[in-house]
């Protein structure tokens, strides 16, 4: 049975949008705590686009299951990392020139200073996972550089419109999650992923989590607005309003 990991980034990206204090993904990830997440991911970007400090810090205080802090190979995010103690890390590329042609991690590229990162990080036991394309020689690479884990990038997968194309992907995430787990890494999967392409991927058991943000936080406005709206309509429409 495959894990579920909610991506609360998109909350925090609503709340920059005006600078105020709501939506707070902190409350985001105790309701997905209640709905059954496994665990709760965030990105702590360099230009905090969305999650803050202030996010991670409250989060590490309040998840009770995982925590899974998503960072690019930097220093000073590593740092945060090290004081913060996330239950885990997955490094991400956040410049163009850390990605490869797809959008994962360019391991190869830059195995110096991954290894050095994931070295910092065993030191204070938080184990790593690198998001990677499906790439053989990727995963390979994510081997010898020392990771625990690898998140696969499904985004190709999940963009694929033509069934042959579908198939084509589903069988590179296959044939990677074999690799990996002869390589002894474990496996996870995650970007682009919906209530629509999901179902597929169960058919790969050895992917153990799954981490998803975008389409759960639309479905959540969603599902969530009709009501919403019914409680501002009931406040303007009340004892105080004007007949
Ligand atoms: N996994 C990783 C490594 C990510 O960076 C993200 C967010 O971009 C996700 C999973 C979740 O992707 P999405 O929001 O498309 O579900």
């Amino acid at each position: 049975m495959a894990k579920l990991g909610v991506n609360v980034d998109h909350v925090a990206t609503l709340r920059q949008a005006r600078g105020g204090r709501e939506p707070d993904p902190i409350a985001a990830a105790i309701l997905a705590d209640l709905g059954g997440a496994d665990g709760i991911v965030v990105h702590l970007r360099e230009d905090r686009r969305h999650i803050q400090e202030r996010d991670l810090k409250l989060l590490r205080e309040t998840v009770p299951s995982t925590l899974n802090l998503e960072m690019a190979v930097e220093e000073s995010v590593a740092k945060i990392a090290i004081q913060i103690r996330p239950d885990k890390v997955t490094l991400v590329p956040e410049r163009r020139q850390e990605l490869t042609t797809e959008g994962g991690l360019a391991v190869i590229e830059h195995r110096d200073r991954i290894k050095s990162l994931i070295r910092a990080m065993h030191d204070v036991h938080i184990p790593v996972s690198l998001f990677i394309d499906p790439d053989l020689d990727q995963i390979r690479a994510a081997q010898k550089v020392g990771a625990d884990a690898i998140e696969l990038h499904t985004g190709r997968y999940a963009n694929s419109r033509e069934s042959a194309e579908i198939q084509k992907e589903f069988d590179a995430l296959l044939e990677s999650t074999k690799l990996a787990r002869k390589l002894g890494l474990e496996v996870n999967a995650g970007h682009g992923l919906t209530y629509h392409n999901i179902q597929p991927l169960m058919m790969i058991p050895e992917i153990v989590e799954f981490n998803i943000g975008h389409s759960i936080i639309s479905r959540a406005i969603l599902v969530g607005l009709e009501r919403a709206v019914r409680e501002m309509k009931s406040l303007v429409t009340g004892p105080n309003s004007q007949p």
